[in-house]
């Protein structure tokens, strides 16, 4: 492994963060419980959601809210080839439980100074037989929620958060994440917070949250308001075992929601610190005579007080030199992503799965093709180490 100096996520347990995975080791009670519990309250509390639902991943929370879109227990649910909007600047598993449950993603480009779905765009996609709107809210900003609450609004369309990157982001000061029907976070370790591998899912009924239980873990009706209710119409079913729904095993340890809930205490610290550490950078290279014309930087949109992980950053040089600079920078110590996994119309999976083919997202690719981000440390950064972030910099473009 390279050693960069500049990472792109530091170690992000404290002591204290281990300090509660080893209580749950020492208590021997390793499988889901009320640690779990206690983190979805905590969640649901701070960001004043309705229901959250801990599952093992990002990835888990999404496919769980897909599942719950199109299960037979939902009154109002999705059918097979009904359109869910998606942006092309999206991870593999924002898209893939839409096509895994059966449904059509069409893919929408985005804003290339904001990085989310153009708005725009939106209702000249919208048939018959959209019935969804994905977002992806992108390395902490957003798109323009109230132009999405007026969309879904007018074509009375469902609407899913994937906010895995931008937990604690505002949009006129309510959460990202609180605005839809579904919404899905991550803890993975590169993100805002960590609980090594780790998700929520939030919903707004009841309804879909006895469904979302049930199918964390194994259709099971244990701990839903559909146990008493199918044991009355079963009762030579032993009320303990009855499984009235499909399901996966998606549920997580008790020692990631003990990390997890540890570190959402910490939040709006990384989040004040971070916003510190990234004027900072941002100001020294912009007064730099060497970079102020090769980058430049994305900033939060319009209403949005952002939670970032990372710095996106534009170059100004031509296109071509963008994998030089980035095997230079890494070469520097300082480690570089593309901004999620760029235009994702263009990825091998989704050419194998023949979607959308012949359609364009210039702007998507003029992104991928000229944008890459770098980490944002949640410790104060010290003057020694901004000069050397910043020689690195010169050096590499
Ligand atoms: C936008 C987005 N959605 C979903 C995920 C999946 O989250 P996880 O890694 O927890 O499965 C990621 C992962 O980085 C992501 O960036």
């Amino acid at each position: 492994m390279t050693n960069f100096f500049y990472p792109l996520v530091e170690n992000p347990y404290s002591d204290a963060d281990i300090k509660e995975a080893i209580k749950v080791l020492k208590s021997k009670q390793l499988t889901i419980s009320s640690r779990t519990k206690n983190f979805e309250k905590y969640f649901t509390k701070k960001f004043n959601s309705k229901f959250s639902v801990m599952v093992n991943s990002g990835s888990s929370a999404n496919l769980l809210a897909l599942q719950c879109l199109i299960n037979p227990y939902r009154k109002n649910r999705l059918k097979p080839g009904d359109e869910v909007i998606i942006p092309t600047l999206c991870w593999s598993t924002s898209l893939w439980p839409i096509i895994q449950s059966g449904l059509t993603p069409i893919f929408i480009d985005i804003n290339q100074n904001t990085l989310n779905i153009d708005e725009n765009e939106i209702i000249k996609k919208i048939s018959k037989k959209t019935k969804a709107i994905l977002l992806v809210h992108v390395l902490g900003n957003s798109c323009d929620m109230d132009k999405i609450l007026k969309i879904k609004k007018k074509y009375n369309l469902i609407l899913i958060e994937d906010t895995c990157e931008s937990i604690g982001s505002r949009f006129n000061k309510k959460y990202l994440g609180t605005f839809g029907e579904f919404s899905s976070f991550s803890f993975y370790s590169s993100h805002q917070i960590s609980s090594g591998e780790g998700g929520m899912i939030c919903c707004k009924n009841k309804e879909d949250y006895d469904i979302i239980l049930s199918l964390r873990s194994h259709g099971w009706s244990r701990g839903t308001s559909f146990e008493s209710k199918i044991y009355k119409k079963n009762k030579n079913l032993d009320k303990k075992f009855i499984f009235f729904n499909s399901g996966y095993n998606l549920r997580p340890t008790e020692i990631s929601a003990a990390i997890g809930h540890n570190q959402l205490k910490k939040l709006n610290q990384f989040i004040k610190i971070r916003k510190i550490n990234r004027l900072k950078i941002i100001q020294r290279i912009k007064n730099n005579f060497n970079l102020k014309n090769k980058i430049d930087f994305f900033y939060e949109n319009k209403n949005v007080n952002p939670s970032w992980f990372g710095i996106p950053i534009k170059i100004l040089k031509k296109i071509k030199e963008k994998k030089k600079i980035l095997y230079n920078l890494e070469k520097n110590g300082v480690e570089t992503r593309p901004i999620i996994s760029g235009n994702f119309a263009k990825q091998p999976a989704s050419i194998k799965y023949k979607l959308s083919l012949k359609r364009k997202f210039p702007m998507t690719d003029k992104v991928y093709n000229s944008s890459f981000f770098i980490g944002l440390p949640t410790k104060k950064i010290t003057d020694k180490y901004l000069n050397k972030l910043v020689k690195a910099f010169e050096k590499s473009i």
